[in-house]
């Protein structure tokens, strides 16, 4: 008992340090990155369409066409990189992308116009100032706001189609954001009306009691009651894809972040212990695809859920205290530590030049397996700015 006393009280500070994230991780994360992203600018091998992922195997570079939901992450991470470099060269190339996926702001399609047009036009507007972005998210808004359905207090995700007859996901508490800033900055009240409406309706819905959420809800639009609940891209109906947990938890903290609603934090907070406390969370903090993933004969980890975990653990720091907001701090400075090490982090001009490795888009639908992804890359280049915005000493 003395001897593991012993090694804890010698051991204890040692463990803390590895975790810890200093000013040279982030200078030096955020160099590579500019380094990186400009190896990336010349794999792209359609300039009109945004890079998604690479394939190793095949050395394809995936880039899509600007609808697909990813399309604001590639401006985003430009922003990000330009903000901690002040490299000219990303600046110009951030504004060419945005050019390129600017139609979006009329785009109906689907629910993502948050993904597509906060991270990539707010974070210009945030870093800039130039008014011609406003207009730019306030039609976003406008856009996302026609997905609105009365019946259900909700938006529709996806349309109807074989599968869902009025789909919500979870994912979607990552476009109401830019719904709230749409109001703030002085655009109609009902967009920020809307996103409580949708944030209280997924709150009731989406959630089991040990707060881990279901990835789809279906809803029936006569009788507005969900009809089933369900998955798309996690190991089974009554599973936890991590990716869905990670929006999950940054949902809520942002939207307490943004209104203040003490539901909204104690939310975040079980979302987070569910995260942190799981048995499968593996050693090193990142992930597998799916906290009820097989593990056998081999499950996969998936980076973007970690650097999404990371990146709102850090908000969450912001709004908690003592040894609560210690937890969150160290876990994503853990999280952040796996990311950038060699395990997970590619070298320069590998990987498509995407920063990180091991991300998993859709295994069910045998897509996007253990491959670089965009989203990855901001949410990685996020946490970093986040922590040393807010916790560096
Ligand atoms: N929003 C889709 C995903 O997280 O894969």
């Amino acid at each position: 008992m003395k001897i593991k006393f012993l090694c804890f009280v010698l051991f204890f500070p040692a463990i803390l340090h590895a975790q810890e994230v200093d000013g040279r991780l982030i200078e030096e994360n955020f160099a590579f990155a500019e380094k990186q992203y400009l190896f990336m600018k010349e794999q792209n091998p359609a300039p009109d369409r945004m890079p998604q992922s690479y394939d190793a195997k095949t050395g394809k570079f995936d880039a899509r066409d600007i609808t697909w939901w990813c399309s604001g992450f590639y401006p985003g991470t430009l922003w990000y990189i330009y903000e901690q470099t002040g490299s000219e060269a990303i600046r110009k190339e951030a504004e060419r992308a945005l050019a390129v996926i600017e139609p979006n702001q009329h785009f109906t399609g689907n629910h993502d116009l948050g993904f597509m047009m906060y991270c990539s036009f707010g974070n210009a507007y945030r870093l800039t100032g130039n008014e011609a972005y406003k207009p730019v998210i306030l039609n976003a808004a406008r856009s996302l706001s026609t997905r609105y359905r009365p019946q259900i207090y909700s938006i529709q995700s996806w349309n109807k189609n074989d599968y869902f007859n009025c789909p919500v996901i979870i994912d979607n508490l990552m476009n109401l954001e830019m719904l709230i800033r749409a109001t703030q900055m002085g655009g109609d009240s009902r967009f920020r009306e809307i996103a409580v409406i949708h944030a209280n309706t997924t709150l009731k819905n989406h959630f089991r009691p040990d707060y881990s959420s279901y990835h789809v809800v279906d809803y029936n639009l006569e009788t507005g009651q969900p009809l089933r609940k369900a998955t798309w891209q996690g190991a089974a109906n009554t599973s936890a894809w991590s990716r869905g947990q990670a929006w999950a938890l940054y949902g809520y903290t942002t939207l307490y972040g943004l209104t203040r609603d003490p539901a909204y934090l104690k939310q975040a907070r079980g979302i987070a212990g569910f995260i942190l406390d799981h048995p499968n969370l593996p050693g090193d903090k990142i992930p597998y695809w799916d906290f009820d993933a097989p593990l056998q004969p081999k499950a996969y980890r998936d980076a973007s859920a970690g650097a999404i975990i990371a990146s709102a653990l850090l908000e969450l720091g912001q709004y908690t205290s003592g040894a609560e907001k210690d937890r969150y701090v160290r876990d994503a400075g853990h999280m952040i530590r796996s990311l950038a090490s060699d395990t997970y982090r590619a070298k320069y001009g590998e990987n498509g030049g995407f920063l990180l490795k091991h991300s998993v888009g859709a295994l069910p639908l045998n897509s996007e397996i253990d491959v670089p992804l965009i989203y990855a890359d901001y949410y990685f280049l996020e946490a970093l700015k986040r922590y040393k915005d807010w916790y560096l000493r």
